[in-house]
């Protein structure tokens, strides 16, 4: 029996839901790391999404669609970290404002009744700028909205974070947004454990589109993950190659949402599986000399079916060439050990010099994608490289690119 307080219980409130949030085009904000907005904006103009209204500012990617546009950017986008639907603004310059306004917009036609939603809350150049209390007053308010209007119980905090609504208040002019996709959208759900220095799945997805790596030719450019860890480069590889969506395999924030009609995500979802595809051998190669990561990524690739384009060996970089691999050539990712992990920056030094020794002797004709921080790591390589910098887990690092002669 759905809760009493349901859309589906109450036709008039249903009504409403369909009226202002299914049949409305609305303003969307697919929130991205830094530099990886034309990439997004990319992905978004392109198929299997086709939007034309995407709009790249610093941060993301702003476009304007139906719900369900919201739920396939939730599904497609590799490189978005989450979809935030625009709700309403306010002005205010006093707290009392700030509650009236965040009071009058309809939360019953967004919010579940009786979940736990957390508030985010960032200013600038605000009369109001201390976060938490705005944060705090508009907890509350959403709360009394409910209350008084008899729509169920609302919690108003919980330590896991189901919903979320984000406040952004610029020159005293406050946006409200509601995050669709919950957890952050680099988190797949795939894999089952993760190394110490993991990459994010979003700028994993980020670095194979910069490289060219679009997985529609699999067989004929392979790839090798030589210093594999957890496997975010050949786990997002696959997912490509096989034209799996990268929210496959995960839920999102909006299944719990008035507006949502499970029938339609089931027909998304089915429309999306049909294009999924297995390859006769398996181009993907990853590799790593730590016996438990290798064995954690066979897990998940069995558990997802990845197994049919990764394959995974518990052995060192240096004892193998790719031609023990393939007899085509294609791309060889790598992300060595760096910073905070390696205590001596000799050690690092050395490494990170035999890694790209070895690239030289045996990886001719393959393009490499290497991942390191440092100044000027590009003096390194003998041959041409594109080079890109990027933060990453608070650390700077240079994405060299580049094909070995
Ligand atoms: C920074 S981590 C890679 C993280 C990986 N990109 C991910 O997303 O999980 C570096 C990895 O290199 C591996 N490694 C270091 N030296 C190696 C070697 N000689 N052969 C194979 N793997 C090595 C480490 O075990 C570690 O998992």
């Amino acid at each position: 029996m759905p809760p009493p307080s349901s859309p589906q219980c109450d036709p008039a409130l249903e009504k409403r839901v369909k009226r202002h949030v299914i049949g409305r085009t609305r303003e969307f904000f697919a929130v991205t790391a830094p530099g990886l907005e034309p990439l997004c904006l990319k992905e978004l103009s392109e198929p299997p999404l086709s939007f034309q209204t995407g709009r790249a500012v610093t941060g993301g990617v702003a476009f304007s669609g139906r719900i369900r546009d919201a739920y396939l950017a939730n599904l497609h986008l590799r490189t978005a970290t989450r979809i935030l639907m625009r709700i309403d603004t306010v002005h205010a310059t006093r707290f009392d404002q700030l509650e009236k306004g965040v009071n009058e917009i309809p939360w019953e036609l967004y919010l579940p009744p009786s979940a736990p939603v957390s508030i985010r809350a960032a200013t600038s150049r605000c009369r109001l700028y201390h976060k938490e209390a705005i944060a705090e007053r508009v907890r509350r308010s959403i709360a009394e909205r409910f209350a008084t209007r008899g729509l169920g119980t609302y919690s108003p905090r919980s330590a896991d974070i189901p919903q979320t609504v984000f406040v952004r208040g610029t020159s005293d002019r406050f946006l409200f947004s509601l995050d669709s996709s919950g957890d952050p959208l680099y988190k797949r759900s795939v894999k089952t454990e993760v190394g110490k220095a993991p990459l994010r799945e979003t700028l994993a997805a980020a670095v194979l589109m910069w490289a060219g790596y679009t997985g529609d030719k699999p067989l004929d450019q392979p790839l090798i993950d030589p210093l594999c860890g957890s496997g975010t480069f050949s786990l997002e590889a696959s997912l490509m190659a096989a034209r799996i969506p990268p929210g496959h395999f995960r839920n999102f924030a909006f299944m719990d949402w008035p507006a949502f009609r499970p029938k339609r995500w089931v027909h998304i979802k089915n429309e999306a599986e049909k294009v999924i595809r297995r390859p006769p051998i398996r181009p993907i190669f990853a590799s790593d000399r730590d016996q438990n990561l290798c064995r954690a990524l066979e897990k998940a690739t069995v558990k997802h079916g990845l197994h049919h384009w990764i394959t995974v060996s518990n052995r060192d970089f240096f004892d193998f060439s790719p031609r023990d691999l393939t007899r085509r050539t294609g791309w060889v990712t790598l992300n060595p050990p760096y910073g905070r992990r390696l205590s001596d920056p000799e050690e690092k030094n050395r490494l990170l010099a035999a890694i790209i020794d070895r690239l030289h002797r045996e990886y001719r004709g393959w393009t490499v994608v290497l991942l390191v921080p440092g100044r000027n790591p590009g003096r390194l390589l003998k041959f041409p490289v594109t080079t890109r910098t990027l933060i990453h887990g608070g650390l700077t690092l240079n994405l060299l690119i580049g094909t070995v002669p």
